[in-house]
Formats: C-alpha cells, sequence, structure tokens
C-alpha cells in the first residue's frame, strides 16, 4: 500500500468525489492540499446526498481520518456549516476531522476586493474569495488558522485586513459596509467549535507516515484551473496539480508513490475562458442534460464539450500519471457520433500541444476524429466485458491517443456503478 493523488485532469468537476469515497477504504487518511470551498463534492451513499466543499469525503467512512492541509484557504463559517451537517448525519467530526493550523482564513471582505478582479477580468469564479485570499497570503499580509484561534491576536488582525480590503473596494468604487465586530463575533465561536480539531497537520501526516499509515491526497478543481500550468489568468489562485500535494499538505515528493488522473468521457468547464472543444450546439446541450451538468457550488450550467486529447496529454506530463479514471461514460450512451479532440489548428498550424497563452487557446481550432457511439444502455455497467463494443473501442482509442491507460470506468454515480480493470497500473496502485 502507498500514497496515492487523486486529482482533476482538465477543467475540475471530473468526479473525483466518487472516487475518493470509493477508494477511501483503503487509506487511512484523506487529505485536501489547496483550494478551498470553491469545490465540490456531491457524494450519494444510497438515498442520502452530501456535498462537501472543504472537508474531504472520506469522512463519510467511519474510522478514517479527514485533513484539510495548510494549503488551503477556509471560511470558517463555510467550514462549521459542513461540519453541522456531517454531524447531523451521525459522523464522528470530532474523531475523523483534522485541521492545519498553517492553512490560511478567508473573510467576507475578500468576497469585496474578489468584485474588483471580477470587473476587469470577467474569469467568472466563484466569489467565494478565493483568489484575494491566495493574493494575502502571497503578499504576507494572510490570517492563518492559528491566528484564528488567537483570541488577543485575531480581533486586530481581522480588523486591519479588513480596512485594507475596504480601502482597495473603495478606489475601484466599490464602497460596501462591513460590520467588523460582527463577523469578529461569529468567526470567534466558530473558532471555539474549530479549536479542537485543528493541529499541525504536517506532524500528523508525518507520524501517520512513519506508523505505516496509507495517505489518499484529493486535489480539487483541475489541471487546467492549476495557477502555474492552467488556461492562465482562466484559473483558480492555487496549485490543483501533483506538486501542490506536496507544498499543500507537507509531504515531501519522495513520499508519494503515484497519481491517478480523473477524467471525464467528454469535457465540462465552468466560467470564462478558452475552451477549444466545447460543443455549442444541441449535442453540447444533450450533455449537459444527461450529465446534469451544473456547478454544485454556484449551479451554473457548464459548458460541455468533446475530450480533448491535447488537455490529457498535457495533465499527463505535468503530474506523472500513467492511469486514469474515465467518468461519467454512461453520459454519452445516446450519441450517434462521438468526436474526439486529437489535436488544434493554431493559426493554420496543427499542433498537439496545449499552447502557453489564452490568445492562442482561444484561437485553437480542435481537429477531430469521429467514432461510432453506442447508443445502448451503459449505465450501471461493472463488468468491462459488458460494456458495447463501441463504447470499449471508444476507450481504447483515448488510450492510445493519450498514452495513459483507463484502468477504472464509472457508469453512474454510485458507488457499485464502477468498471474496475483488472491487472491494470490502477488496480496496482489502490490494491
Ligand atoms: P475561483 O476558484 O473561485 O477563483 O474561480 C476561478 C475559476 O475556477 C473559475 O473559472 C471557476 O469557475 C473555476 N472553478 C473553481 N472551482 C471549481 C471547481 O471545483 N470546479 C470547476 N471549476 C472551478
Amino acid at each position: 500500500m502507498s500514497n496515492i493523488i487523486i486529482l482533476g485532469a482538465q477543467w475540475g468537476d471530473e468526479g473525483k468525489g466518487k472516487l475518493v469515497d470509493l477508494l477511501a477504504d483503503r487509506f487511512d487518511y484523506v487529505v485536501r492540499y489547496q483550494g478551498g470551498h470553491n469545490a465540490g463534492h456531491t457524494i450519494l451513499i444510497g438515498e442520502r446526498k452530501f456535498v462537501l466543499r472543504l472537508i474531504p469525503s472520506g469522512i463519510l467512512r467511519p474510522g478514517k481520518t479527514a485533513v484539510i492541509g495548510n494549503g488551503l484557504v477556509i471560511d470558517p463559517l463555510a467550514l462549521l456549516e459542513e461540519i453541522e451537517q456531517l454531524d447531523a448525519a451521525g459522523v464522528d467530526v470530532a474523531n475523523q476531522l483534522r485541521i492545519s493550523n498553517r492553512a490560511h482564513v478567508l473573510t467576507p471582505s475578500h468576497r469585496l476586493v474578489e468584485k474588483i478582479t471580477e470587473c476587469k477580468l470577467a474569469i467568472g469564479t466563484t466569489l467565494r474569495g478565493i483568489g484575494p485570499g491566495y493574493e494575502d497570503k502571497a503578499a504576507r499580509r494572510g490570517i492563518r488558522i492559528a491566528d484564528l484561534l488567537d483570541r488577543a491576536y485575531f480581533p486586530d488582525a481581522l480588523a486591519q485586513l479588513v480596512a485594507d480590503h475596504r480601502t482597495r473596494a473603495r478606489a475601484f468604487g466599490l464602497d460596501e459596509e462591513i460590520d467588523v465586530s460582527e463577523i469578529g463575533e461569529r468567526y470567534a465561536q466558530a473558532a471555539e467549535r474549530i479549536r479542537p480539531l485543528v493541529c499541525d497537520t504536517v506532524r500528523l501526516l508525518h507520524d501517520a507516515m512513519a506508523a505505516g499509515k496509507n495517505l489518499l491526497f484529493e486535489g480539487a478543481q483541475g489541471t487546467m484551473l492549476d495557477l502555474d500550468h492552467g488556461s492562465y489568468p482562466f484559473v483558480t489562485s492555487s496549485s490543483a496539480s501533483a506538486g501542490g500535494a506536496c507544498t499543500g499538505a507537507g509531504v515531501p515528493p519522495t513520499k508519494i508513490d503515484g497519481v491517478i488522473g480523473i477524467s471525464k468521457a467528454y469535457t465540462t468547464r465552468v466560467g470564462g475562458g478558452p475552451f477549444p472543444s466545447e460543443a455549442l450546439d444541441e449535442m453540447g446541450d444533450l450533455i449537459r442534460r444527461r450529465g446534469n451538468e451544473f456547478g454544485s457550488v454556484t449551479g451554473r450550467p457548464r459548458r460541455c464539450g468533446w475530450f480533448d486529447v491535447p488537455v490529457l496529454r498535457y495533465a499527463a506530463a505535468i503530474n506523472g500519471f500513467d492511469t486514469m479514471v474515465l467518468t461519467k461514460l454512461d453520459v454519452m450512451d445516446e450519441l450517434a457520433e462521438i468526436p474526439v479532440c486529437v489535436g488544434y489548428r493554431i493559426d493554420g498550424v496543427e499542433v498537439r500541444d496545449v499552447p502557453p497563452t489564452w490568445r492562442e487557446l482561444a484561437r485553437a481550432e480542435p481537429v477531430y476524429e469521429v467514432l461510432p457511439g453506442w447508443r445502448s444502455s451503459t449505465k450501471g455497467i461493472s463488468e468491462w466485458a459488458e460494456l458495447p463494443s463501441a463504447a470499449e473501442r471508444y476507450i481504447s482509442f483515448l488510450e492510445e491517443q493519450t498514452g495513459v491507460e483507463a484502468g477504472c470506468i464509472s457508469t453512474g454515480p454510485e458507488r457499485n456503478e464502477t468498471v474496475l480493470r483488472a491487472g491494470s497500473r490502477f488496480a496496482a496502485l489502490t490494491a
């Protein structure tokens, strides 16, 4: 057994939550390492639906420890809401959740600052204050969880940060009243509630590894939303790729045994920014309807399109995965033909790599190969041999084009609606 990173290979929403939940039994710790409550995992367990934004979904397995690492930005009130949701469902939060004392704190005024950026750039963020939270971290004026718990330090630090945010917002004509003492009070209450859960998670994880425990690192967003490697500036503000697991959890690369990429059998994206294989016709609508492609955080309709080979190859290179989980195959059941984007034509030149600027990506015309659909139900199939032959061919084509095996295929939201391929690298990594 080993320490594994699971992350999104596209623009997020690849279905990581189900996979992490499925594999959580084989790991002792499930660790989030970046982002905040801009993420949203929806997990169905029987009739029960859980939407987790900050807390790793592994918490739904009794006895597992869910860890919120130092790389996150945390809105204490959003965190508390999740804790209460889990408490109400009988989850043993007190024993199963640990929060890094080095993670950063989001305040309501981060959302005010975000309005400035959104006015200028229209990235289409989740408006949770995530970008401004990371800005403050990088500018070395952020407030961390350890500061939130410091009753003597926090009130002044909060007042100073909020005042700073308001000054900046006013310079852009945004004059919103923010009641610092009310926020201070609510945050102080939240601080007392989470105090027993806060610790040095770096020490916790290193002790766990020394004791032979297995760690599962759960990425949020996806590689194309990574601050360094994604479709900048239409990205999130954290390191959503594999490297982020090391900085965001304090675990060295030498302790990571493998990476698994998650990709939909097609592609979606929320918010602004270029998306070469976007299907702006009724096929896109069909995928959106069948795949229920609406943001779990904001409810926004997701933009839908075809599988993008250059994106997947790029994600495999950056993150170092050679096995992927292909999710939502059943969403494509009704399609007569399925285009796959195998490259781009940019200014008349065919390329196989993702270009560095959003302007080139916006000019990229997709080069498609069109495969036959299977027009029969794959919903709930859990054996490779039961897949229609056209679906097998589709998956094999993606494997050939990307050089990455599809070690696991998801055919529905439930845990058992999953094809695990015997003998695959995926099976070896998660055995
Ligand atoms: P932010 O993370 O709220 O700053 O948003 C930056 C970009 O990332 C926007 O395009 C969002 O739609 C996108 N984004 C953030 N979180 C997620 C996610 O969990 N899934 C998909 N897109 C996301």
